[in-house]
């Protein structure tokens, strides 16, 4: 139980290495909230958390949007008081191809995963909100 008390955001939760982390984190024993722009994903994980005893809960959002960062922040404080761990985890990606294909394919999917990030390093709030916990 090496994550005991403790409360963990992690982005993109809803599958994948988001969805693998979050269960790991809850069997850790944290505090999990599932965002996932994938709502019905996010809650799906998030209820099999708690039906396998752990603590978690969902709440859809685009981490590119800053309202809903506030929104996650939000509900995270709501349900769980304070906010130790943001688990970076969301983005997306192009489909396998040659390299020298690549380059403008990536952008929109580098956006995302890049003003994710900037959002949740840089706004004040969420830093203070951070060291708060
Ligand atoms: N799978 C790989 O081999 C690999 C390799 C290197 C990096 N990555 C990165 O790891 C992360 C997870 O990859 P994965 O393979 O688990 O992908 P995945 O598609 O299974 O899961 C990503 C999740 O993020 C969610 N998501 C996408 N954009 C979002 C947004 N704007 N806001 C909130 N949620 C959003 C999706 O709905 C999805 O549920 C991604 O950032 C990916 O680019 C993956």
């Amino acid at each position: 139980m090496r994550l005991q008390g403790k409360t963990a955001i992690v982005t993109g939760g809803g599958s994948g290495f988001g969805e693998g982390i979050a269960r790991t984190f809850a069997r850790e024993g944290a505090n999990v909230v599932v965002n996932d722009l994938n709502g019905p994903a996010a809650e799906r994980v998030a209820s099999e958390i708690a039906l396998a005893g752990g603590r978690a809960i969902a709440v859809a959002g685009d981490v590119t949007r800053r309202d809903d960062w506030q929104t996650l922040f939000a509900a995270a404080i709501e349900d769980f008081g304070s906010v130790q761990v943001v688990v970076n985890n969301a983005g997306t990606t192009h489909r396998n191809k040659p390299v020298l294909e690549v380059c403008r394919a990536v952008l929109p999917f580098l956006a995302v995963l890049l003003v994710g990030v900037l959002l949740i390093t840089y706004l004040p709030w969420l830093t203070a909100v951070l060291r708060a916990g």
